[in-house]
């Protein structure tokens, strides 16, 4: 168990309760603490009623006969009832009053525009559905997607899920190694990608990382290739064609089939505790029901606003929050290609104030860097069109928090610090932003039909302030299904800590008003920036370089990513120490993974640190580069010398 604390601030701002103000509550769907109550009482005692309440705004072609069938750890949602996930985002809307209502605002990086409207995205998803079959993609194809934060990502997820392939999304910063473990793992067999993609001020190519991928990886039958930033790429003539060609070729209409409730939608990787990302599976029903609903109530979604979300689709805040709850509610959103600093730390509020966003969610490592870029640049911009702020990845410090209220929600926007992960699909642990007094730092109290607790060991509910493990003892609409093709590792990862309740892996503590405050993961699963990588996915990169006998990874705390990446790594016999070693071996670690992945710190280690059975004492190389000294007991250390040799090299 984690023995991490929230460290306790005297700061008198930091400790400040927000209560809604009058002006907002009184506009909000959930006006109070007593209605959110009474909801969510009602929600806990009957969870099948509220999620069947929510799941009927939703169009369905044939009705479910059941809500829920659970044999734990497996849950079926809306049992026999059978829609179209991608009819539910687009065809709805553009088929009604909001036709010509502006789903996506979309800006290029280096300042290009396009607006589409409901009527719009639906005739390029249905351009992009015919293309896929005709192409032979069928229901249950994987199609692996690796594009920029262009319309035509959420075009090629939309198109995905209209003909029931399952989209697997890789984010644009991992390299070819990373696409050929998602490649292999998930057996996909068509790639959409594009030339590159935009990233401060310069390109970054993506074509020839798919081609680079695809040369070990044998498999993929069809590669679908957007034309956005004129680079160089090479076309196979039989396998690669051109996203503009094949989609004038054919037509503007397309008849969406029904899909079953259970009926996969899609996988997304995320690092675990071995060195092998696992694949997270959703599905259709439960899935679109709880993006839905969390964004009707914790962001309290109105026809009027706009909304814009920074997060890129490759991770799962761009599937839910960019793609399929916004777009189930019919909203306007704006959606960015680039970097947030450039041409320079202005950008974001430029934008916010040009589109007149209401409602903005990014994450506090962004928040940070902002601070340090200086007030100076928010201030030049409007914001007054915010009403409405979000925050989500890891824990927002209280100088995040404060500054983000003051100096983006003018003092007068609610933050909804919203806790939530892959696997569970859709935002868990929330304030509702027109009830729920706000404390900087806690993501406060569970959303309606969440059954969130804290456990000790033994299983039992922990006292208030006690650390403990964070568990959802319901199963609830947009929970992954499974791991891909790995059933028991998912029952064993999620489920075995205590029987029939999922364990989120983070430590947590409630204090005496209820509020949950994170703590952080209790696995060995860093949060760097607010994305996800696992130590030994580090670890065996650089393991991979011949160089490298062995490694360690652990996380150090760092004031803007929250946590940077820490490596020691003992060289085989016949390799020396150097600046150009170091440098290679980061770089290394960016070619297998990514650049998200290079270690911050890299060490040379002549020993690491292990207990007498030969395992890494992780635990004390933390402590090490933490506060440079050991002080925690040793005794199970097999040799004490390697700590003095380390802290030699710390301190160097
Ligand atoms: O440790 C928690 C942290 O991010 C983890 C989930 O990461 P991922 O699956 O990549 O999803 C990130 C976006 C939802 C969690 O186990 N985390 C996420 N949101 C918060 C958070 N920690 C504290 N406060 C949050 N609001």
């Amino acid at each position: 168990m984690s023995s991490k604390k929230i460290t306790p601030s005297h700061d008198h701002d930091h400790d400040k309760v927000h209560k809604p103000s009058k002006e907002f509550s009184a506009k909000a769907r959930i006006p109070s603490m007593a209605a959110y109550k009474k909801l969510y009482k009602q929600s806990i005692e009957k969870p099948e009623k509220f999620w069947a309440g929510e799941a009927k705004e939703l169009t369905w072609r044939k009705k479910w006969q059941s809500v829920l069938e659970w044999k734990a750890p497996f849950a079926k949602w809306f049992l026999g009832g059978k829609l179209n996930v991608c009819e539910n985002c687009v065809d709805r809307h553009a088929e009604g009053p909001r036709r010509n209502k502006a789903a996506i605002i979309w800006e290029g990086e280096p300042g290009d525009k396009r607006v589409l409207t409901y009527g719009q995205l639906k005739r390029e998803v249905c351009r992009f559905a015919n293309v896929l079959e005709k192409k032979g993609v069928k229901s249950g194809d994987r199609v692996l997607v690796y594009m920029p934060m262009i319309p035509e990502a959420a075009i090629a997820m939309l198109a995905c899920a209209r003909i029931g392939a399952v989209h697997n999304v890789v984010f644009g910063g991992f390299a070819a190694e990373a696409i050929v473990d998602r490649l292999e793992d998930s057996g996909a067999t068509t790639v959409i990608t594009a030339d590159g993609g935009w990233r401060r001020g310069k390109v970054v190519a993506l074509k020839p990382v798919v081609d680079e991928a695809l040369a070990k990886y044998k498999h993929v039958q069809r590669v679908i290739v957007v034309n956005r930033c004129g680079n160089e790429v090479k076309m196979e003539a039989k396998r690669d064609a051109w996203w503009h060609d094949e989609v004038a070729a054919v037509p503007a209409k397309h008849k969406a089939k029904a899909f079953d409730s259970e009926h996969p939608l899609f996988v997304l990787y995320t690092s675990g505790s071995t060195g092998k990302p696992k694949g997270i599976l959703h599905t259709s029903g439960g899935y679109l029901t709880g993006t839905y609903a969390t964004c009707k109530y914790v962001f309290d979604m109105r026809d009027e606003d706009v909304f814009w979300c920074t997060a890129d689709v490759g991770w799962i805040t761009g599937h839910s929050y960019i793609v399929y709850g916004p777009l189930a509610n019919g909203v306007t959103q704006v959606m960015y290609e680039g970097a947030p600093n450039h041409p320079d730390f202005g950008r974001f509020w430029k934008m916010i104030e040009e589109y007149g966003v209401s409602i903005f969610y990014t994450a506090p490592t962004a928040i940070r860097a902002f601070i340090k870029a200086g007030d100076h640049f928010p201030a030049a911009s409007d914001l007054s069109s915010l009403r409405l702020l979000g925050s989500v990845g890891e824990p927002i410090n209280p100088e995040a928090w404060n500054w983000y209220h003051k100096h983006i929600g003018g003092g007068k926007c609610p933050i909804v610090d919203t806790w939530w992960q892959t696997e569970t699909g859709a935002i868990l642990i929330t304030p509702l932003p027109g009830a729920t007094p706000l404390k900087a730092g806690t993501a406060t109290l569970p959303f309606f039909g969440i059954d969130a607790a804290i456990l000790d060991d033994a299983g039992k509910e922990c006292k208030p302030d006690q650390d403990g493990r964070l568990v959802i003892r319901k199963p609830w609409p947009s929970m992954l299904r499974t791991i891909y093709g790995d059933k028991e590792r998912y029952a064993k990862t999620y489920w075995s800590d205590y029987p029939g309740i999922y364990t989120a892996g983070d430590g947590a503590r409630r204090d005496k008003d209820g509020n949950f405050w994170i703590i952080g993961r209790l696995d060995d699963v860093l949060n760097v920036s607010g994305h996800r990588l696992g130590t030994a996915e580090i670890e065996s990169a650089l393991v991979s370089h011949p160089a490298v006998a062995e490694a360690a990874v652990i996380g150090r705390p760092d004031d803007l990513k929250g946590q940077a990446v820490a490596a020691f790594v003992m060289l085989k016999g016949n390799f020396t120490e150097s600046e150009d070693l170091r440098a290679e071996l980061r770089n290394h670690v960016g070619k297998v993974i990514g650049a998200i992945a290079k270690p911050d710190d890299l060490y040379f280690a002549p020993g690491l640190p292990k207990t007498r059975s030969g395992k890494i004492m992780r635990r004390l190389l933390k402590e090490l580069v933490t506060t440079g000294t050991i002080s925690g007991n040793v005794t199970t250390l097999e040799d004490f010398s390697v700590i003095e040799n380390l802290q030699r090299q710390i301190s160097k």
